[in-house]
């Protein structure tokens, strides 16, 4: 069976930190607070020069450098965003521009959920045999969405991307099992107005509205313990595993009790749990990806292992799967597939044992 193995990883975070001091002195708030409710301590916010699409293309630029591969040989770019810096063209297009290549290119809309959906997305396009390559980014910059008087949604989100390289493997690698679900009728605990086709009569009398998100904390908190949990337990049973099976959880970073929670389902010991919310906020669709460029650059991710990722957000909508990671059975030169599929043990190379002779196939491959 043909699978999608994760050969590339990069992130971006914007350089400017707001600490849980600076929003102590913007609302009525403490370190305190915020640390025991949530577990951040800061994140980082999008300055003049920063944008959906420079975020972007940074992580996408250092998964592609991971993975050896150049812009030209990506065939699809899917963009998990809410936030994309336009509405025409697709925010896929916009990467696209300024990575180069002429793959083709869409967004995805799941809010938090963004990434482990447009990760299942990607995959099929890998597993039917549609697509040899894709690039599948998660982002997100809703500081520009979020009112700095309102304390309640003030202190949770920052700003980031993450991406990943999918490549056509017959190892099991990748994605093995996909939990996608969403109620609808929940939409209106976490959302942000007035910013699409349907314009209220109020936002021509008020030129100057601009749209915020507004959320019902306790109601997403939750659903989030619940789904959190739920979806990942479901994650492990699709890919016919056990809980011992799994080596890593990436979780969405929203609150340190919801991570908590899910992890206590799981029966996960805490060293088990990627977690950088302190560091970053709530980045929704990047923060997983973020979180696995991490989990994998710290050397925790090894050859084989198995990582749950699971995430929940507004829609109200959660996503969860299991990954096995690594390269196994990677190659780049189509003919050598063909004939490493038909007599196994031929010289296909994976791409975890890179030689010269494969970095000349890549070159040649994007043409250079
Ligand atoms: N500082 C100090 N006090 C605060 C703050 C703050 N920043 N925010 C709220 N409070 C107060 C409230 O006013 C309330 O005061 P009261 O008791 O006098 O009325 C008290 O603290 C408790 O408020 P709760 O809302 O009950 O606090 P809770 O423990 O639920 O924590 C939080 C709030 C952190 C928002 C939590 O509900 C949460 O994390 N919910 C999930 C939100 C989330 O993850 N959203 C992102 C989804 S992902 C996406 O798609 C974008």
């Amino acid at each position: 069976m043909r699978n999608a193995a994760i050969t590339g990883w990069g992130m971006a975070v914007p350089d400017r930190v707001l600490t849980n001091a600076d929003l102590e002195r913007m609302v009525e708030t403490s370190d305190e607070w915020i640390t025991s409710r949530t577990g951040i301590k800061e994140r980082r916010i999008v300055g003049a020069e920063d944008s959906t699409t420079s975020l972007s293309v940074t992580a996408a630029r250092q998964a592609l450098d991971t993975a050896g591969l150049t812009p030209e040989d990506i065939d699809l770019i899917v963009v998990a965003t809410c936030t994309p810096d336009q509405f025409l063209v697709s925010q896929a297009c916009l990467v696209q521009a300024e990575l180069g290549g002429m793959a083709g290119a869409f967004d995805l809309g799941a809010a938090c959920s963004g990434f482990v959906y447009a990760l299942a997305v990607g995959s099929q396009f890998v597993q039917t045999g549609l697509h040899e390559r894709v690039m599948v980014i998660g982002v997100d910059t809703l500081t520009r969405f979020v009112d700095y008087t309102d304390r309640s949604t003030c202190i949770l989100f920052g700003d980031g991307a993450g991406a990943v390289v999918l490549e056509a493997t017959d190892e099991p690698r990748g994605l093995l099992s996909t939990v996608l679900g969403a109620d609808g009728a929940g939409y209106k605990h976490l959302y942000i107005p007035g910013w699409g086709a349907f314009v209220p009569e109020s936002a021509e009398l008020f030129p100057e509205y601009r749209p915020y998100l507004h959320m019902n904390g306790q109601e997403v908190f939750r659903f989030a313990v619940r789904v959190m949990g739920d979806a990942a337990v479901e994650a492990v049973e699709k890919a016919n595993l056990t809980f011992d099976d799994v080596d890593m959880m990436i979780p969405h970073q929203a609150n340190m009790r919801i991570i908590d929670a899910a992890a206590r389902r799981l029966a996960l010991p805490r060293e088990k749990v990627w977690v950088n919310l302190d560091r970053y906020g709530n980045t929704s669709a990047a923060s997983i990806p973020i979180a696995l460029f991490e989990a994998a650059e710290a050397g925790n991710l090894a050859e084989g292992d198995n990582v749950v990722l699971v995430a929940f957000g507004g829609g109200l909508a959660w996503a969860a799967g299991m990954v096995r990671w690594g390269t196994a059975g990677v190659c780049r030169d189509a003919e050598c597939r063909k004939r490493a599929a038909i007599v196994p043990g031929s010289e296909c190379v994976p791409v975890g044992q890179a030689t010269d002779s494969e970095s000349q196939v890549t070159k040649t491959l994007a043409g250079g």
